[in-house]
């Protein structure tokens, strides 16, 4: 399995967005769709939150949404089983996890391996998990970031795909930072999608190459 190349397909993608709260990565990606830069579309909007502000805007802007709650299942595995269902029925070929705050299931992640997608507000492999704005602060490094990575078993450590360096500032906080941070994701998240549907993207082992 690890030592199986796999190259992204190029085609007009189906992408299915999975998030829990505000939704502004998810408005990027529909935004870069809309002017043409991304080969895809958006499908299906998930959320496991009644709530998120990005599902509501989902729908405003006329796409498919979804809400599943948890409670109603009786395991995390029979939750992510009825995801997966919901994707294969729309016969989605990447997963675009926007600010979902789940982590995903070793069942979903085989259905779906090499065709999940992260962004996390820090340069992985520092600061993982959450809170990685204040992480990065409170450690004092001096420059921080964003990844985009394929999602893996193991949570934030998936082959990184595009990363993006910000400067920490002396008198940054957890709200200027993550600001600063946040307009480097919207663009790197839309561009790896872009990558990935022109068949760019080949994973071997942990490395992704940007094929030429
Ligand atoms: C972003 O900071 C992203 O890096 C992290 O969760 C946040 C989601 O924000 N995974 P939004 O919902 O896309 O605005």
């Amino acid at each position: 399995m690890e030592n199986k190349v796999f190259t992204s397909p190029k085609k007009k993608g189906r992408i299915a967005v999975l998030l829990s709260g505000r939704g502004s990565n998810f408005m990027a990606i529909h935004d870069a769709i809309l002017a043409g830069k991304i080969n895809a579309e958006i499908v299906l909007v998930f959320s496991n939150k009644k709530d998120a502000r990005g599902l509501q805007i989902a729908k405003e802007r006329g796409l498919e949404t979804l809400f599943l709650d948890p409670k109603d299942f009786p395991s995390r595995e029979e939750y992510d089983k009825r995801i997966v269902e919901e994707l294969k029925k729309r016969d989605v070929d990447l997963v675009c996890l926007a600010g979902y705050m789940r982590i995903l299931t070793p069942y979903f992640v085989n259905q779906y391996r090499n065709r999940i997608m992260n962004i996390h507000p820090a340069l992985l492999p520092s600061f993982p998990g959450l809170h990685a704005q204040k992480q990065a602060l409170d450690y004092g490094v001096k420059f921080s970031g964003a990844t985009v990575h394929f999602v893996t078993e193991e949570v934030d450590a998936g082959p990184i795909i595009i990363q993006a360096v910000v400067p920490v500032f002396q008198y940054d906080t957890e709200e200027t930072l993550s600001a600063r941070i946040l307009e480097q994701e919207h663009k790197i998240y839309p561009e790896a999608i872009k990558l990935f549907f022109e068949g760019k993207l080949e994973v071997r082992g942990r490395k992704v190459y940007i094929r030429e």
